[in-house]
């Protein structure tokens, strides 16, 4: 009886101990991780990870008083910079006009904010003493391509973001580090890829290249990137899909080009996608191949802003269909249901088909067999 009770105890205390363990696990974990909704860098939010020690602002300017900082924080900080005492591993040297990066640069800096001065060069020697650098922000700046020293980033094997939207860069970096995870490159000039530039970067999650001048992608140009998931080329002067994209790639963001055409093996051999922009590409619904949208891992499609007079035929596990802004003029249910049945129906659960030429009451009757699942629609 003792043993079963001192067994029970045991076990209630130990249950108890978990519980506030995981009590501790969550609320450390939904305060460890922050999400900073700065459409600035590049349109896509920065998830804050505090348990690395990440800063949680992206700039000091208008926050805190510099010269408190200053008078504060015994460590060495360069006079063009702001060095926070509660991110001992930040330096803020952004939004003051700089043309060179400032040197002597304390070597605990991981990460280092240089965005919104008219910095045009990047030297190694100038970042030879840090070995731990983890962000390099460089957005808005005048960054050349021809005056990056290629060797200045390659040996750091720490580097996991290099931001620098709206520079005037005219190719991909070539010595990227390895160990990259996301590479903003949004709003610059670049007409194309050092060959190779991307062949080490297994690891590289997200690359943003809208709003640049691409035409074509070649064969060899994003080999490596095995890990990518989201490709921006927004904005870029393609006249086709680009061919040689990596298979891995879940968002991938194609608006503001002019497509000619999407042929039947556009798309061939993207598994994993699931989210596809294609508006404000001149589209017509001739130039449409039946088939292109032909695979099921699809859950969101973006067709808006085009010249598309009918519904594209898509698979019945899209989600989210956006049309709106195009000159259709009439609704075919065999657009979403090849047949009917009990198990055979459209997963689509909001459909915008509003600044159309056509009206609510052009549905046919039995759309709700097929849409069954409808949440919005939109006319
Ligand atoms: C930065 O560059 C811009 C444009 O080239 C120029 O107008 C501005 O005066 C420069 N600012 C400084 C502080 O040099
Ligand atoms: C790197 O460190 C060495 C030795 O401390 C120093 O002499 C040199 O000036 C530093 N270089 C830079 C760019 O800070
Ligand atoms: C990078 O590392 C390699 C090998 O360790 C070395 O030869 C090279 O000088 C380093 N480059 C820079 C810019 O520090
Ligand atoms: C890539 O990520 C994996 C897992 O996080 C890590 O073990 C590896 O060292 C990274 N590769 C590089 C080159 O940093
Ligand atoms: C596409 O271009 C239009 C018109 O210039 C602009 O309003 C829109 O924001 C752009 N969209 C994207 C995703 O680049
Ligand atoms: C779509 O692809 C599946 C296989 O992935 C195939 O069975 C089906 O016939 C295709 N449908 C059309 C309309 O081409
Ligand atoms: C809908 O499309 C199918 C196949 O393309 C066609 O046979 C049918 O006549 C169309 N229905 C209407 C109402 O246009």
């Amino acid at each position: 009886m003792l043993i079963f009770s001192r067994i029970t105890y045991l076990t209630v205390s130990m249950a108890l101990l978990y519980c506030v363990v995981l009590v501790l696990l969550c609320v450390f974990d939904s305060a460890s991780a922050t999400v900073i909704a700065d459409m600035d860098y590049g349109g896509v939010p920065l998830w804050i990870n505090r348990l690395l020690g990440e800063p949680s602002v992206l700039s000091l300017q208008g926050r805190m008083d510099p010269i408190w900082f200053r008078a504060n924080n015994p460590q060495a900080c360069p006079q063009q910079c702001d060095c926070p005492i509660q991110w001992p591993t930040a330096l803020y040297c952004d939004h003051r006009g700089l043309a060179d990066i400032p040197d002597s640069l304390p070597d605990r800096t991981q990460y280092l904010f240089l965005q919104r001065n008219n910095i045009s060069s990047l030297s190694s020697t100038l970042l030879a003493n840090i070995t731990d650098l983890r962000w390099l922000i460089l957005d808005h700046n005048q960054l050349q391509s021809d005056k990056l020293d290629q060797a200045a980033l390659q040996n750091q094997s720490q580097l996991c973001y290099i931001f620098a939207n709206h520079n005037h860069l005219t190719s991909v970096p070539s010595t990227l580090p390895a160990g990259l995870k996301q590479l903003r490159l949004a709003h610059n000039k670049i007409s194309s890829i050092s060959p190779g530039a991307f062949q080490n970067l297994h690891n590289l999650t997200l690359l943003l290249l809208q709003g640049n001048r691409l035409q074509t992608i070649t064969d060899g140009d994003l080999k490596g990137l095995v890990s990518l998931k989201q490709l921006d080329l927004n904005g870029n002067l393609f006249s086709s899909v680009p061919r040689h994209l990596p298979p891995s790639v879940q968002q991938l963001y194609l608006s503001n080009n002019t497509l000619t055409e999407l042929d039947e093996d556009s798309f061939v051999g993207f598994l994993n996608l699931k989210y596809l922009r294609l508006s404000h590409c001149g589209l017509k619904s001739r130039s449409i191949h039946p088939k292109v949208f032909n695979f099921s891992s699809l859950v969101e499609l973006d067709l808006s802003y085009n010249k598309l007079t009918t519904v594209p035929t898509v698979p019945t596990t899209l989600q989210y269909l956006y049309l709106e802004a195009n000159e259709i003029q009439g609704f075919n249910l065999t657009s979403f249901c090849r047949d009917m049945g009990p198990l055979s129906y459209s997963r689509m659960k909001v459909l915008r088909l509003d600044g159309n030429k056509m009206s609510y009451h052009q549905l046919p009757t039995d759309w709700v067999f097929c849409l069954r699942v409808l949440e919005s629609i939109y006319i």
